[in-house]
């Protein structure tokens, strides 16, 4: 399985931009780190990595998916970026600076 980034839209934060964005296919394989991923393909050099090791929290993001204890509903939290693969996040809703 390869990934790809579906663009859903920018929105004004204060004086940013925030790109929301979803993982799908096919662009890059499944085991790229997600902070690379929103970097690489995404272009959203806005997230940035430090320790690239999950201590600094640097590379956080909100991610929002769909709630599955309550239908039509959502959850939303935080996600270091380098602590997984964007394999793992595929159909995951994520806020991100540009
Ligand atoms: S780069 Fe340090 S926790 Fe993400």
């Amino acid at each position: 399985m390869i990934l790809k980034a579906v663009h859903v839209e920018e929105v004004q934060y204060g004086d940013g931009l925030a790109e929301i964005f979803s993982i799908i296919g096919p662009d890059v394989p499944p085991w790229t780190r997600l902070v690379d991923f929103i970097r690489e393909v995404v272009q959203a050099p806005g997230t940035k990595a430090l320790c690239r090791e999950g201590g600094c929290g640097v590379c956080t993001v909100v991610a929002t998916v769909p709630d599955r204890e309550s239908p039509g509903h959502t959850k939303t939290f935080s996600v270091q970026a380098v602590s997984g693969g964007g394999g793992q996040c595929i159909t995951y809703r994520f806020n991100t600076n540009i």
